[in-house]
């Protein structure tokens, strides 16, 4: 589907019918990271591609909640009132930036390898230095640091699931990637958010998360009120896309037992 909003063209997937979810990619990917969870049966699939990923237009976005707002906007043109957001890594910022401003329309929160803290005045600088590195050279140096970093070891020697990953990146755009890397770099702490949130959360993580390992998703279990942990085992900063099963398992647990959803994997 096309929604144009404020003049800028998003893409996103609607695909299926039931419990509404909104999956939110991480970065540097798009929608078709979900490909493995839209065979979940019961759920109404909406997959955005995030301004300048994927197919959507870059929107000169300044801001996590400019990211938020922009999702919200889709929600509403659906419409649609209440959904389960699930975000993975950059997309759990976007997750819990949408829990801070509009918490009425989530009924419950999946964190995918992800964490709700800021990043460290170095990591911070890194990211500038990625940007002005992007600005002059596009996105292949992106590309080509992030590939060992996304995938457990033993993903990394499966040629299909190594060349779907590098597929999903080259379809972001520079000036997405370039607006993706200030957005993180500016983005607040989200640990009240988290600890103030009564609504069911599921907490993922691959068990070799490179990026944002289980001591981070230890971290926000412990900050948050009403949640459950899934280390996703054999996977890394991908998990739903490197071990589907074991990760749509889980979810779908998840849904029946918080939400009475009749789901099924
Ligand atoms: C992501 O996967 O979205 C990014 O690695 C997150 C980050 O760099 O903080």
């Amino acid at each position: 589907m096309i929604t144009t909003i404020r003049g800028t063209r998003f893409h996103y997937i609607d695909q299926g019918e039931g419990i509404p979810v909104l999956w939110i990619h991480g970065y540097p990917l798009s929608s078709a990271l979900f490909a493995e969870q839209l065979s979940i049966r019961g759920v109404r699939h909406l997959v955005p591609d995030l301004p300048g990923f994927g197919e959507s237009d870059s929107a000169g976005i300044a801001s996590i909640e400019e990211y938020a707002r922009a999702l919200l906007s889709i929600l509403d043109g659906i419409p649609l009132r209440k959904v389960v957001v699930a975000g993975l890594s950059m997309g759990g910022y976007v997750a819990l930036t949408i829990a801070r401003i509009a918490p009425e329309r989530i009924s419950a929160l999946v964190l995918i390898d992800t964490k709700e803290t800021a990043d460290s005045p170095d990591a911070k600088r890194v990211r500038y230095d990625t940007a002005e590195q992007v600005r002059a050279n596009g996105t292949r140096p992106v590309i080509d640091s992030m590939l060992p970093k996304l995938l457990s070891e033993s993903s990394s020697h499966d040629p299909l699931l190594v060349s779907r990953t590098i597929t999903i990146m080259e379809s972001a755009s520079a000036e997405g990637v370039v607006d993706a890397l200030k957005v993180m770099a500016e983005r607040p702490d989200s640990s009240s958010v988290l600890s103030s949130l009564a609504i069911p959360v599921l907490i993922a993580v691959g068990e070799h998360d490179a990026i944002t390992p289980p001591s981070e998703a230890g971290r926000m279990l412990g900050l948050a009120r009403n949640a459950r942990l899934l280390v996703v085992p054999k996977a890394g900063h991908l998990s739903i896309l490197e071990q589907p099963e074991a990760f749509n398992e889980a979810f779908v647990d998840f849904l029946r037992t918080e939400l009475d959803a009749d789901v099924s994997a």
